[in-house]
């Protein structure tokens, strides 16, 4: 019960490692404020961890929109009394998610802001809804997921900039909040089974990981064990970073 007590919000928490993330802070004693794109998908995945015997509630958020994160940020604070933890989760490579494969310098415009703006703007905006709140409170986590393409590189060329530019904002917030006990870091992951065709990507290890495995991390990383560590990066992702994939 690492989170006893804890509220926390998770963005793009309808799907994938944003709703593990919520559904195993919720086991360990969290309250958690879901947000997604998705209305109908993000208030099933809060009912989902209600009636396991969690606290949870699940709003409509575009990360896109600085309105609707800070009126979820306050929804959070006046139902719940604090904001602890932000997990920045909403994201994902915008050739596959807008099924715009073309290659980048002829790529759709539209779908290139998408990607910059679901993957980066959202993770910037989301972390000033919280970060002034944390710094009144002395005490916060903001853990951002970027990806191994964002030390790597992507031949979706927004996407691997939105990832690098998470693992910089994460040193940013790390310097903003370190005098008041605000921590930031940044989980790059390589492929994760959150859908099957990311078995298709090459580790060293021959495999993609499981969600849980990711998950663990970003619980380990969120939780008072990680209390030394801010503005840290940290790549998981079976060795595929180490070069030489064919
Ligand atoms: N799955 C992987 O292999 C992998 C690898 C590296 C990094 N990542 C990153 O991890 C994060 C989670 O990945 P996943 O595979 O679990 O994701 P996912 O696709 O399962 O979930 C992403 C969620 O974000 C939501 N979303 C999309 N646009 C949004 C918007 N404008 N506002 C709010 N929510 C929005 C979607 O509705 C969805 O529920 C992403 O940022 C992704 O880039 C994933």
């Amino acid at each position: 019960m690492r989170f006893q007590d804890r509220i926390a919000i998770l963005s793009g928490a309808a799907s994938g490692m944003g709703l593990l993330t919520a559904q195993r802070l919720a086991q360990e004693g969290a309250r958690v404020v879901l947000t997604d794109l998705h209305l109908e998908a993000v208030t099933a995945a809060a009912a989902g961890i209600v009636a396991e015997g969690g606290e949870a509630v699940g709003v409509q958020v575009d990360v896109r929109c600085y309105d609707q994160v800070s009126a979820a940020v306050e929804l959070a604070v006046k139902r719940y009394g604090a904001v602890d933890i932000l997990v920045n989760s909403a994201g994902g490579a915008s050739s596959r998610v807008c099924r715009s494969p073309a290659p980048f310098h002829e790529q759709n415009v539209e779908v290139i802001e998408w990607g910059l703006d679901v993957n980066l703007k959202g993770a910037v905006l989301f972390a000033r809804a919280v970060l002034g709140r944390m710094l009144a409170q002395g005490r916060g986590v903001i853990l951002s997921l970027s990806s191994v393409e964002g030390v790597t590189g992507s031949a979706c060329v927004d996407y691997g900039a939105a990832k690098t530019g998470i693992i910089g904002m994460t040193k940013s917030l790390a310097l903003c909040g370190a005098p008041h006990g605000v921590r930031a870091c940044c989980v790059s992951p390589g492929p994760v089974l959150t859908r099957p065709e990311m078995a298709n990507m090459k580790t060293r290890l021959g495999r993609a990981a499981e969600p849980d495995e990711i998950v663990s991390l970003i619980l380990y990383l969120c939780s008072d064990e990680a209390a030394f560590i801010t503005g840290a990066n940290y790549v998981i992702d079976g060795g595929r970073s180490i070069g030489g994939m064919q």
